[in-house]
């Protein structure tokens, strides 16, 4: 009876299973499949604080990351639409693999597994790492924490912008270049996933391509330099075109984020160029917007790795490089002391100064008032609604009436000079604003370790063309900061002196 049992019950028993398997097991596998191909959404992670600095996330890419794959393809669609050839033309830095090959992205990116695909965006190290080389020759060695003198900010942006409105941002286009790249895309990815990510992605760059309409009314900044504030009007809406004009042109150079702490202790300086804020954890956060990150999608925990790493990291010696006269230097000394150490702190690692981390009134610095003036009393009353209703909301930016009295740590790396890097060199600046280059190139990363700054008379470095930086054009003024106090009127043996024992900083 046995098998006539079997035989009996089993058709039912495998009906059962079908019939299950089609209403739940089947959809259980999909599910499982799907949450495991779109579900996640972790960013690459890195143990060292230094990888987490150059390649971690902030939480950028969340929602303004580009498709992986699209971002490699775009400058070989586009590439009328760059200097040169690749991400590298616009003065982005790039590691080498053990190959000799550069690697697949450069300094300044993360990545995280969205949604199914790997977006890449740019985090802190975009505009805070850059590359010094001793000569033409040589090759360059990668500093963290200095300004990043080599990136074109504006250009980047430009690239996509343009990009996206060309037609050939298309999957017609985009996918044979994936493909040509050696892009392994499944078949889901390639007729469905990244088809739908080059639509989605063209219609949201060209969204904000109309936001940031007025970039490309501004002037060029060239490379180093971003119009901080008027970048986060366009963020928080405000009416540009109805803007006084005044405020426009705005261009800061980037700073080096080195030894936060003895910025926060014993007391917390005003920093920022204009000195609008006094907590360095509320300047990251700000700065987190520059990484592309909103309130929901700031990343708190992975910003606080970069914060805490920033806080003690220290810039690399000049000797590292070159060498400094001692004996000129020791000369030098004094008159450091003498003239600069009220305002810039006892040296390159000693803050204290009884002004240092104070603004110094426009009247009395007298550099470009434009940076100054793009930061605005609305801005500032803005600001105090970001994070609104979360603990970290922002209480400290404030309108200031000058430019800040900060510390000179790392300052050989930190050229060109002013906030709005218009003089070229350390030496430059010694001299009388009338005496100062009128014009020069920015963006070369070949040192002049005699004048101190950056080569700026030649109009290309390593096949990148560089940024022809006027004085003359609104923004770039190079007055001020000129006059007895200031150290313009030393003799020129002491300027060399001088300029000798800044080497030390
Ligand atoms: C788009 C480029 C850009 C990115 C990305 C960026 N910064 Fe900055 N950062 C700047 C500029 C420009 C300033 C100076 C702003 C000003 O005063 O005009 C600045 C200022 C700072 C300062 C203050 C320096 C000082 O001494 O006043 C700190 C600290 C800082 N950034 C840290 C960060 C951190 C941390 C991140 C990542 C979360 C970051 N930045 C991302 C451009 C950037
Ligand atoms: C009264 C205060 C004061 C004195 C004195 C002073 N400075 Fe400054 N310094 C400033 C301020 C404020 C700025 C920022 C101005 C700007 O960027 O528009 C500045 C900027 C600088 C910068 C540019 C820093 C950078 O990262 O671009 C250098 C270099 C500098 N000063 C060196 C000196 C030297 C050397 C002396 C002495 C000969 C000196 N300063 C005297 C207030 C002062």
């Amino acid at each position: 009876m046995n098998n006539d049992g079997q035989a009996t019950e089993s058709p039912w028993k495998r009906r059962f299973l079908i019939l299950f398997m089609i209403t739940v097991g089947l959809p259980a596998l999909v599910g499982l499949w799907l949450i495991k191909r779109f579900g996640g959404d972790e960013p690459v992670d890195y143990a060292s604080p230094t990888e987490h600095f150059k390649y971690g996330s902030t939480g950028g890419e969340h929602e303004m990351g580009f498709p992986y794959w699209i971002w490699r393809a775009l400058p070989e669609v586009c590439p009328q639409y760059l200097p040169g050839k690749g991400y590298q033309s616009l003065g982005m830095v790039y590691e080498k693999n053990p190959d000799g090959s550069d690697r697949d992205v450069p300094v300044g990116t993360s990545m995280r597994r969205f949604q199914g695909i790997d977006r890449v965006f740019v985090n802190c190290a975009a505009c805070h790492v850059s590359t010094v080389r001793t000569a033409a020759d040589k090759p360059p060695t990668i500093v963290l924490g200095m300004p990043a003198a080599t990136f074109n900010m504006k250009g980047f942006e430009e690239f996509f912008f343009r990009c996206a409105a060309d037609p050939k941002f298309s999957k017609e286009y985009i996918l044979p270049e994936i493909k040509r790249q050696g892009g392994e895309l499944d078949l889901l990815d390639r007729y469905l996933v990244y088809p739908i990510a080059i639509a989605i992605m063209r219609d949201r760059v060209l969204a904000l391509a109309g936001r940031f309409d007025w970039v490309f009314k501004q002037r060029d900044w060239g490379p180093g330099r971003v119009d901080t504030f008027n970048s986060a009007k366009v963020i928080f809406n405000f009416p540009m075109a109805h803007l006084d004009p005044r405020e426009f042109d705005a261009p800061a150079d980037f700073p080096s984020i080195w030894r936060q702490r003895q910025r926060k202790e014993p007391k917390e300086m005003q920093l920022h160029w204009d000195g609008n804020n006094t907590t360095v954890e509320e300047r990251n956060k700000s700065a987190a917007f520059g990484t592309g990150t909103t309130p929901p999608t700031i990343d708190i925990a992975r910003i606080k790795r970069v914060e805490a790493w920033i806080m003690d990291v220290t810039p690399p010696a000049f000797t590292d490089f070159f060498t400094i006269d001692a004996a000129l230097a020791a000369k030098g000394a004094p008159i450091y002391k003498a003239y600069c150490a009220t305002c810039h702190g006892a040296s390159g690692s000693d803050f204290a100064g009884e002004s240092v981390g104070q603004v110094e009134p426009l009247a009395k610095i007298g550099t470009d008032r434009r940076r100054l003036d793009s930061y605005t009393y609305t801005l500032a009353v803005n600001q105090a609604t970001l994070y609104a209703g979360y603990p970290w909301r922002f209480t400290h930016f404030q309108k200031t009436h000058g430019y800040a009295n900060m510390p000179l740590d790392g300052l050989w790396l930190r050229a060109p000079y002013l906030h709005n890097g218009s003089v070229p060199s350390l030496r430059d600046l010694l001299e009388p604003a009338a005496k100062r280059p009128k014009a020069f190139y920015r963006g070369n990363d070949v040192f002049d370790p005699v004048k101190v700054g950056f080569v700026s008379t030649l109009p290309e470095a390593n096949g990148r063309k560089l940024f022809r930086l006027d004085t003359t054009q609104a923004g770039n003024g190079n007055g001020g900061h000129e006059g007895k106090a200031y150290g313009t009127e030393l003799a020129a043996a002491d300027k060399m002196a001088l300029v000798e024992f800044l080497k030390t900083f």
